[in-house]
């Protein structure tokens, strides 16, 4: 038996205690007091140091949480805006929504989504408490600047190969090669396929929203918009570009919208496009993404386009008509057409490449700023 152990018994002292006798008791009762409590609570602070992002919806921030010693511990604060609700009554009530999604997230523990640590108030604004994701998110990777900065760190050949295998100059933006775009899609589609299975939509899908840790594997992230399907949001809030053509048309958000929307950052990645560019309006995206099944092949490269399994795998994505989608996103990954599949057609033609890796070493070369 140990020494603390045998303290807890009731001594009856012979002499009284030293005071370092007294200190080490009340320390050793508050220990057995707190491990027998049913609740424990402290105060805890954060220091607030860079905004990660902001949008409609919130600000992200960087922060460090310090603990008694001082020492820091990176996490990342969503503060949600109360000015995009027409009074603080209809705040709260989706707040409180907000928090029940956010809990079922932290519940889930998928590896490609967020993880969440908690939901506070301060100032009585929400905040939710998550992992800081340290990487970039997939709208940031896609800036043709990003790839200057590789450039100038390599010799020839790894230039080459990181053009031939991982990301090379497109129009607008990058182009990811498809192994790459595919690992990405199927780690977005392993997370949405687990966030449906727990009755959750996403509903804004969108590069700015999947992050590449640096680390090489892909989370999802801003879950302001998810709803679950017996919880509905007091209004549907996506991004015109990413959404598909039935919530464009105002139908809600579903599992098949957000295939649509991962089909549409699966082909910006591949083209190195900005999709639907000359589209402003509704109408014009609806229309733009119904002629997007006919336009796809002379949207891709070529060598993306010749690939009858990658278009047809695109094909069930972006369907306008949601009923001709893949069924889930547990099929659209491992499905016969879906991302494993062609993964192995890779392998076989021997283009494979360790895909995380690859993207790892491209994080590593981005050297994006350093909090
Ligand atoms: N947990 C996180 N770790 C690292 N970066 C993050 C994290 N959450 C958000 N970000 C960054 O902040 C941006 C905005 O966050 P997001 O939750 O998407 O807010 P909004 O609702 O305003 O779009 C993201 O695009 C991403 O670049
Ligand atoms: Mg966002």
């Amino acid at each position: 038996m140990d020494v603390l152990t045998d303290m807890s018994r009731d001594i009856t002292p012979t002499r009284p205690f030293s005071d370092e006798e007294s200190e080490s008791l009340k320390l050793h009762n508050g220990f057995e007091a707190l491990v027998r409590s049913e609740q424990v609570s402290w105060q805890m602070s954060y220091r607030l140091l860079r905004p990660l992002g902001s949008g409609g919806q919130g600000v992200v921030m960087l922060a460090d949480r310090i603990n008694h010693h001082g020492l820091p511990f990176r996490v990342a604060l969503k503060f949600y805006r109360p000015s995009v609700y027409p009074d603080q009554t209809l705040y709260r009530r989706d707040m409180e929504r907000v928090a029940r999604v956010a809990m079922q997230l932290a519940r889930t523990q998928q590896d490609h989504l967020v993880d969440v640590f908690n939901v506070v108030e301060a100032n009585e604004v929400q905040i939710v408490l998550m992992e800081w994701i340290d990487g970039i998110d997939l709208a940031h990777l896609l800036r043709p600047h990003m790839l200057d900065r590789v450039r100038a760190q390599v010799d020839d050949d790894h230039w080459e190969h990181v053009n031939d295998v991982v990301v090379t100059h497109a129009k607008s933006q990058l182009r990811l090669q498809p192994g790459i775009a595919s690992a990405i899609l199927r780690d977005c589609l392993v997370g949405v396929a687990s966030l449906h299975r727990e009755g959750i939509v996403h509903a804004d899908l969108k590069p700015a929203n999947v992050m590449i840790k640096r680390t090489g594997t892909c989370k999802l992230i801003d879950f302001g918009s998810a709803f679950h399907a017996n919880d509905l949001p007091f209004r549907s809030t996506w991004t015109p570009r990413y959404a598909a053509v039935e919530v464009l048309q105002g139908k809600m958000p579903t599992p098949a919208s957000d295939l649509a929307s991962l089909g549409y950052i699966f082909v910006e990645m591949l083209s190195g496009a900005y999709p639907f560019p000359d589209a402003e309006t509704n109408s014009e995206f609806v229309d733009a993404k119904r002629a997007l099944p006919a336009n796809l092949r002379s949207m891709l490269p070529e060598d993306v386009a010749g690939n009858e399994r990658l278009v047809h795998l695109i094909q069930r994505l972006i369907d306008p008509d949601p009923a001709r989608r893949f069924e889930s996103a547990e099929v659209a990954e491992l499905g016969p057409d879906g991302t494993s599949e062609f993964q192995k057609q890779l392998v076989k033609g021997n283009l494979s490449s360790e895909y995380a890796n690859e993207i790892r070493l491209l994080l590593e070369k981005m050297a994006h700023p350093q909090p």
